[in-house]
């Protein structure tokens, strides 16, 4: 069963073929991240106005590299939110036109939901019930995925995901857009001890809390400014450091919260999601717990972490096969619950 994927909730156009849910044919992503670098972060005009631009070359590149054409295909699955409404509207308006021309069924897929079922692309996949991370630019929620179509949210983020505090500590230390990439490379060189950031573990929740932390770092730079009395660029070693220290913070609360959550649930089995899960040190720390623990750790591959297309379509294949089909006055939808 063949399955076209596309995404276009963010900043990324993709498209992708998928068979079964797991074989990936073409996964191709074109990114958006020079256009919005020089302002810091995501510009949602100017990212829809790309995807426009973007989403008819995108998804032919993937049919020409799979080598097949629309009619050959099952469905078309695309992700329908959350997201940034004109953005997602690119990819669905295109999901609905080919669908309609081509008679071919239509399935909407939850972003997050395709973040979760990446693990199913990977090289091992896990049984159900397994533990789900999602770490992401717009997301920081822990699941216990029960089976494919059964999400039940343990907790979340209660104001900055990870991934956009990642993004704006970057800013603040003028490095650039997406900050993830940018600040995992500076703290691979940097102290993650010479700065001590504060951590909210929220002793009796499972939800996380990032802002606090962001706050921090700009606090230290503002005192910093105001001691040396010089508004220039920081030493590179300072950039490092704070860098490494800041990750740790993220990091540390990350792995010890997902270990809460598998002491609390009992499950044996634990997965990584979303951008933020390219991370290397969390992907180090997220394996070295799970091993210490005796639990099993699956991690995507790092290009199926950052949002692509081909979780859309391992997402899209599996409520096909339960005819969950869509009808085409499918609406976008900014704001979507799992
Ligand atoms: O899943 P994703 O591609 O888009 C959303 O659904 O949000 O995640 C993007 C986020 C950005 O905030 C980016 O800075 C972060 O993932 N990210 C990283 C890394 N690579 C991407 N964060 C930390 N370390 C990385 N290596
Ligand atoms: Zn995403």
């Amino acid at each position: 069963m063949l399955i076209l994927g596309i995404d276009t909730s963010c900043d990324d156009t993709s498209a992708a073929i998928v068979e079964n849910g797991c074989r990936i044919i073409s996964n191709v992503v074109s990114s958006q991240s020079e256009i919005h670098a020089k302002y810091g972060g995501i510009v949602p005009e100017l990212a829809s106005r790309r995807h426009i631009e973007m989403i008819i070359p995108v998804v032919d590149e993937a049919l020409s590299q799979a080598g097949v054409r629309l009619d050959d295909l099952a469905a078309v699955a695309v992700c329908h939110g959350p997201g940034l409404i004109g953005s997602l509207l690119v990819g669905c308006s295109y999901a609905k036109a080919a669908c309609y021309a081509r008679g071919i069924p239509l399935v909407a897929v939850n972003h997050l939901e395709g973040h979760i079922l990446s693990v199913f692309l990977g090289e091992s996949a896990p049984e159900f019930p397994f533990l789900s991370l999602v770490v992401s630019g717009g997301h920081t929620s822990l699941y216990v995925a029960e089976d494919f179509g059964s999400y039940r949210e343990l907790g979340r983020t209660r104001d900055d995901a990870a991934g956009e505090a990642y993004d704006k500590v970057s800013k603040l230390l003028g490095l650039g857009y997406p900050g993830g990439p940018l600040i995992d490379s500076l703290a691979a060189m940097g102290d993650p001890d010479a700065l001590e950031f504060p951590r909210a573990y929220l002793p009796e929740s499972l939800d996380f809390s990032f802002s606090g932390l962001k706050t921090s770092v700009l606090n230290h730079l503002h005192h910093r400014t105001q001691k040396t009395a010089s508004a220039g660029p920081l030493p590179q070693k300072e950039v490092q450091d704070i860098a490494a220290s800041f990750q740790k913070a993220v990091v540390d609360v990350l792995v010890r919260k997902t270990e809460w959550a598998i002491k609390r649930q009992g499950v044996s089995r634990v997965s990584l999601a979303g951008g933020v899960s390219a991370n290397r040190s969390l992907r180090d720390r997220m394996k070295a717990m799970a091993s210490e623990r005796g639990v099993e750790a699956f991690i995507p591959p790092v290009p199926l972490c950052t949002d692509n297309a081909a979780m859309i379509a391992a997402a899209g294949y599996h409520r096909a096969r339960r005819n969950e089909y869509a009808g085409l006055e499918l609406n976008p939808r900014a704001y979507l619950p799992l």
